[in-house]
């Protein structure tokens, strides 16, 4: 239906969204909300109908929570709030990452993903390379992370199996295994039930400043988790943010994970890929080599020029 046969409440909310986001933006979208609505009332959260919609937009949920989806690469992930949206970025060095794994030596590989939110790199990693070569496991602490990673595989065609690394040879599907677990716990590799030593470690973790936190659009501060964004939470995992450690408290527990030989978590000559923040990455790069040991590390830039992935070796 084009905007202007709109039934009247539903045409006066989308000038209301013209006027927040410009005639062209306001077009588009509404497009985009009538196709999800003819496609799928499955994967629509909240009250599915085009008034309802545009309302949502107009008070600045954020366009795929509305939509319910999100494309990632070739895929179309399930998104739902408060679960970190997945970022072209990330789509952009996973795609990278899946190249470089095509020509790796040791197939099948095993992978862990910190933080793993959506599902989106170990998903869209297992849609990418030859089946049976890549068995991958995701931790996130957040309940509706995990869930929606279960879901977005189902949805993938991903198996999500009990598969033990000595039956990794034997199984012809890609595999992910989505768990609950906090990385910052002490002993988390054995309380999540973790099987290392992995051939690949990957991350999104939360990066940003308590600085960059407070100036953030309310599109993401009011309905992506907080847990998703802040790079400094406390210790206990409660809210209170360090203003001195620069964004960088994941990398380095991520470091003394790949530090630590109890247990070994990546394998030697293992890959680790970390996606930065903007202006992170040549620290990231030192605490990698200086903390863990990395070889080899390389900085993938993103399509906007920006260092974006630290990539390393044991
Ligand atoms: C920036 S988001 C990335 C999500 C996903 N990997 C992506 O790229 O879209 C960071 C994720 O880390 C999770 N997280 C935060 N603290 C964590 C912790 N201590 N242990 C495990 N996961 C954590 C959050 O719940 C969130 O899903």
């Amino acid at each position: 239906m084009p905007a202007g046969s709109l039934p009247p409440v539903a045409a006066r909310i989308f000038a209301l969204l013209k006027r927040s986001i410009g005639a062209q933006g306001a077009r588009n979208e509404l497009r985009w909300m009538q196709e999800a609505l003819k496609k799928s009332h499955a994967t629509l959260s909240g009250s599915a109908d085009i008034e309802s919609m545009l309302h949502r937009r107009v008070r600045g949920e954020p366009l795929q929570y509305i939509l319910g989806t999100q494309p990632f690469g070739p895929l179309n992930l399930l998104t739902r709030p408060p679960v970190l949206i997945p970022r072209p970025e990330t789509e952009d060095w996973t795609i990278r990452l899946s190249e470089r794994l095509l020509s790796w030596r040791r197939q099948p590989a095993s992978l862990l993903d910190l933080c793993t939110g959506s599902g989106c790199i170990p998903i869209l990693l297992c849609h990418l390379l030859p089946g049976g070569s890549l068995h991958a496991t995701g931790v996130d602490l957040s309940d509706a992370a995990i869930q929606l990673a279960r879901d977005n595989a189902a949805l993938c065609g991903i198996a999500v199996p009990p598969v033990l690394p000595e039956q990794y040879g034997k199984v012809k599907r890609n595999t992910f295994l989505p768990l609950l677990g906090n990385i910052r716990a002490p002993g988390f590799v054995a309380a999540c039930g973790l099987r290392p030593p992995y051939d690949v470690v990957t991350s999104n973790p939360p990066y940003i400043t308590k600085e960059d936190y407070d100036n953030l659009s309310p599109s993401v501060k009011d309905w992506e988790d907080p847990r998703a964004l802040i790079g400094d939470p406390a210790a206990g995992g409660e809210m209170e943010m360090r203003e001195d450690a620069r964004g960088l408290t994941f990398y380095h527990t991520i470091a003394d994970l790949l530090a630590s030989s109890t247990p070994t978590l990546l394998k030697s000559d293992g890959l680790v890929a970390l996606e930065v923040g903007e202006g992170q990455a040549s620290a990231v790069a030192e605490i990698m080599e200086r903390k863990a040991h990395m070889k080899n590390i390389e900085i993938w830039k993103d399509p906007w020029d920006k260092e974006r992935v630290v990539v390393g070796q044991k």
